[in-house]
């Protein structure tokens, strides 16, 4: 989406170097272009670039000021009001009891949420995460992607794939482990003709607010000794807005969310971008760390993983 709106003001401002005064916009591109300003302006950390199925964890600037400025309604009150807000994000009620029933009752809770419905496509699905129960490891994502809202489950796609794999690595299956993400479902973007959303973007800030409940409820229910975030978007949402500018500066260490310790590390997704033992290696020293702190058997072979060239 930062490529298209990148690409935008090049052409307007090509346009306007040649002498055009004025193009025509429909109402329908307006909202769209609303959309994806409002969505640049609610993540000030860390803007990255659409690459197939996540993007980039480094910090970017975002050049659509232009856009911005030129779609305000304040400055164009004749333009249509803003895409619709969220309401406040759900309190949620579980019953007591055992762990199984009440990870019921917040399955029932997130798939029956009027705001999670109206933002998933027809024949797509709402996503709670998914894995054991009396997990001591809780990793934690972004969002559901293409596979994941066909499926009902975080973490099917290429990214879940390598996720899968990583946590083998660390000598325990994916069923031994609790997988979720930040968000329930997959963040709308306009689709052309056939329906089919192509591509993924990042959650607003409102829209991680809006789902935070659903994740504190399942750490609650599933009372993990650990958390892993995986990425900058699930660490923004874990950390606080604008609480780091690169995921850099907060990977590899110790945070806390909800009372747990949480570790931080790249996205698997960045792996799939940048197959190299060096950004292996760094997933993987994260990992250690939480092999560590869990307690779980580390082997030599296991400390030397990705060293070598
Ligand atoms: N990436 C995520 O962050 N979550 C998923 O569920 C899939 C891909």
């Amino acid at each position: 989406m930062r490529a298209a709106l990148t690409a935008l003001t090049d052409e307007l401002q090509r346009l306007k170097t040649a002498g055009v005064k004025h193009v025509s916009v429909s109402a329908e591109s307006l909202a769209t272009l609303r959309r994806a300003v409002g969505a640049g302006r609610q993540e000030p950390v860390g803007r990255r670039q659409e690459t197939g199925d996540r993007r980039q964890e480094e910090s970017a600037s975002v050049k659509v000021a232009p856009i911005a400025a030129a779609l305000s309604t304040e400055k164009n009150p004749r333009l249509p009001p803003p895409v619709s807000r969220l309401p406040a994000p759900p309190e949620l009620a579980l019953p007591a009891g055992e762990k199984r029933t009440r990870w019921d009752a917040l399955l029932a809770l997130v798939q029956n949420d009027p705001v999670c419905r109206e933002h998933v496509r027809p024949g797509k699905k709402v996503v709670l995460g998914v894995g054991h129960l009396d997990a001591q490891i809780m990793f934690v994502g972004e969002a559901p992607g293409a596979e994941e809202e066909i499926q009902g489950e975080p973490f099917v796609g290429p990214a879940g794939q390598l996720l899968t794999k990583m946590i083998q690595a660390t000598g325990l299956k994916r069923e031994q482990v609790y997988i979720g993400n930040i968000m329930n479902w997959r963040p709308e973007l306009p689709v052309s003709g056939g329906g089919e959303q192509y591509g993924n973007r990042p959650p607003t800030e409102e829209e991680m607010r809006y789902c935070l409940p659903y994740l504190r409820a399942q750490i609650d229910v599933v009372n993990p000794a650990l958390l892993v975030a995986l990425g900058s978007t699930a660490a923004q949402g874990l950390l606080g807005f604008g609480a780091f500018k690169a995921l850099g500066d907060v990977r590899g260490r110790w945070h806390e969310f909800a009372g747990k310790p949480l570790m931080v590390t790249y996205h698997p997704s960045y792996i799939l971008r940048n197959p190299t033992n060096r950004s292996k290696r760094m997933i993987w020293e994260d990992l250690l760390k939480v092999m560590e702190r869990a307690a779980l058997p580390i082997s030599e072979k296991q400390r030397g993983y990705f060293l070598e060239k």
